[in-house]
């Protein structure tokens, strides 16, 4: 028989269940998002989770092309993930892959039930997410980044949409897996919902868990969600002050300087 070789294990814990970044096991990486940042537009987003560092720029409502594909009561949602040739470790071709295009599905599916299609018959939302700098999690990051760039775009939601995922490493139930973690874990499990109104939109799993494993991450999962979504609100939040600020500034400007 074939004498088959297997990677030697990474140890991912240390004594005190802390990870090799640091961070607890129910701990999120470091996350920073913006709003607005791209000029042409419609509504845009960046995200750095960890090391992962993601744009979402939103175009539409917007007539649809090739117009077949228009459905005579409502928009259609389409979102097209992309990595870029340098965003991982071994250079990926520009050619778009199968995972490319299931993460465009996925990401598609786990935002659809949060937007207002039925406001907008015949038309096109298009999200075109591109992964700068990939570490693990990126269809999360992906669909955090795009849920804000839908709204910086101003299309009606009924919620914004959060994501994390939660795996298993060292046998123990983690949150927000690196890459690293991920590759050397025992299983991962993105999840994302609709935190207000107590829906999850996206829950998919790689890897092993027992039963009680599996209803572990996924409640850290949300957990992990509920967080991510209240930076979401203050950003957004922040946005909308800077722009009553900066309106209020002019409308200044222009009374004292006649
Ligand atoms: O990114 P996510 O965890 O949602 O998806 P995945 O298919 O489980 O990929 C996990 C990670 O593998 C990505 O985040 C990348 O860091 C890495 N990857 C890579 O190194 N090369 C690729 N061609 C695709 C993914």
């Amino acid at each position: 028989m074939e004498d088959f070789h297997f990677p030697s294990q990474i140890k991912l814990l240390n004594e005190d269940n802390l990870r090799l970044d640091g961070r607890r096991l129910d701990e999120l990486r470091p996350i920073k998002l913006e709003v607005g940042v791209l000029a042409r537009a419609d509504g845009s987003a960046y995200i750095e989770q960890g090391k992962s560092k993601i744009l979402a720029a939103v175009y539409g409502p917007r007539e649809l092309h090739p117009r077949h594909l228009a459905q005579p009561d409502e928009a259609l949602l389409q979102c097209i993930y992309r990595m870029a040739t340098f965003s991982v470790e071994e250079r990926k071709s520009p050619a778009p892959s199968r995972r490319e295009t299931e993460l465009s599905k996925v990401i598609t599916e786990a935002l659809a039930p949060a937007v207002f299609l039925k406001y907008y018959p015949r038309a096109s939302i298009d999200v075109y997410i591109q992964v700068i700098q990939a570490d693990g999690g990126t269809r999360c990051s992906s669909i955090t980044a795009a849920s804000l760039a839908l709204a910086d775009a101003g299309i009606p939601l009924r919620d914004l949409v959060s994501a994390v995922a939660a795996g298993k490493i060292d046998g123990k139930i983690a949150l927000d897996l690196s890459d690293l973690e991920d590759k050397n874990g025992q299983a991962d499990l993105p999840v994302a919902i609709m935190p207000r109104k107590g829906l999850t939109t996206l829950l998919q799993m790689d890897g092993m868990m027992t039963r009680e494993e599996f209803i572990e991450a996924y409640e850290l999962a949300v957990k992990g969600c509920q967080k991510i979504y209240e930076m979401q609100r203050e950003i957004l939040i922040q946005k909308y002050i800077d722009i009553q600020s900066e309106a209020s500034e002019e409308a200044d400007e222009q009374e004292n300087g006649g």
